[in-house]
């Protein structure tokens, strides 16, 4: 059997390593054969399939990003899409698919599934929000990375005793916010499950002046204000019709400092909590990912994703992860009101 593997969307710490346990596995227990499809759904519209094997997936552990290119590619929005991914299979003998993607990229496999191509989905995205999963690879990264940056942030806050807004990623799930903020002791943290009230954050951020201490507000980029709509600099959208998002956090120092007199920064963490080397949780993790779909496609149990509950790996219909977003719940939020303010 000959399987495609192609690692789609936003990439993200991990990717390689689950690229390595499938063509590990895949060669030395059960002698399968293996392209790379290159850029996501890109290279399969535009045929460009390269070998992969053992020596391709050497080293390649602890790297970020992904040797195969990724893209927010959305084949059922190009003209013929189906047929030329289904084409580009046919021509390199492709039997079956390792997908490797967030919502959008897995929705696609969703689609392509129900139309009878053969794949088995892994969940990634430092978002943590594709359902069914306890958790993706790439998270437990981005959260260290923006939990060390609101570290640094607090003594450089106390130093200026300002207040500072840190912006982390997450355009529909607060997860890296919330994780991270109380990772980092923040004393506000806005997340796009719940809108917040402008004058309740700076209540917040005065009362942690008073008691001399200076704030620190965790955002996430996709977090919104009760009254307004989502703050955007850029209106553009990706093929998945998704907004370009950042704004935010400098909204909000604005705001606090013309509502307050204090003075306010931001930083926006951008693409850094999606660069570089991946813990060692997501690399076990994205491991576990890669063994467990390997095993799936020599089982030829298609259209499932590969999913952590607990501490085990399970399956579950493609159709089933990808219905809806897994946000955070008001019940979590709340555990933590005690440090809010
Ligand atoms: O999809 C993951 C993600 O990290 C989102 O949180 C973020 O909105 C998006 O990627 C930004 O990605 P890009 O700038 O590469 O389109």
């Amino acid at each position: 059997m000959k399987v495609g593997v192609l690692t789609g969307g936003g990439d993200c710490p991990g990717l390689n390593a689950v690229i390595r346990s499938v063509v590990r596995k895949g060669v030395q227990d059960y002698s399968l054969d293996f392209v790379g499809v290159r850029d996501g759904w890109l290279g399969l519209l535009r045929n460009d399939v390269v070998p992969l094997d053992i020596s391709s997936v050497r080293g390649i552990l602890p790297r970020g990003g992904t040797i195969l290119g990724s893209s927010r590619t959305n084949p059922f929005k190009h003209d013929d899409g189906l047929r030329r991914v289904r084409d580009t299979l046919v021509a390199h003998d492709v039997d079956a698919l390792v997908v490797i993607g967030g919502e959008d990229t897995l929705g696609v496999a969703t689609e392509l599934s129900r139309q009878g191509i053969n794949l088995v989905g892994v969940p990634k995205t430092i978002d943590n929000d594709v359902s069914g999963t306890d958790y993706t690879f790439g998270f437990d990264t981005a959260v260290g990375i923006a939990t060390e940056a609101i570290d640094r942030l607090h003594t450089t806050a106390e130093s200026h005793m300002r207040a500072l807004v840190v912006e982390v990623m997450g355009r529909h799930s607060g997860w890296i916010a919330l994780h991270a903020g109380i990772a980092g002791g923040a004393n506000v943290i806005l997340i796009p499950e719940r809108s917040f009230d402008i004058e309740q954050v700076c209540e917040q951020v005065m009362r942690r002046f008073e008691i001399n201490y200076a704030p620190i507000v965790v955002v996430a980029e996709g977090a919104v204000p009760k009254e307004g709509q989502m703050v955007v600099k850029d209106r553009s959208l990706d093929e998945f019709g998704h907004v370009r998002l950042s704004g935010i956090g400098e909204w909000l120092a604005q705001e606090i400092t013309a509502r307050t007199g204090k003075d306010a920064r931001t930083t926006v963490l951008g693409h850094i909590q999606r660069g570089g080397s991946p813990s060692a949780f997501d690399r076990w993790l994205a491991t576990r990912f890669g063994l467990h779909a390997i095993d799936a496609v020599k089982e030829r149990d298609f259209g499932c994703m590969v999913a952590l509950r607990g501490t085990r790996i399970i399956r579950l219909p493609l159709a089933e992860a990808t219905a809806e977003n897994k946000v955070v719940e008001p019940t979590l939020y709340d555990e933590f009101e005690v440090f809010f303010g």
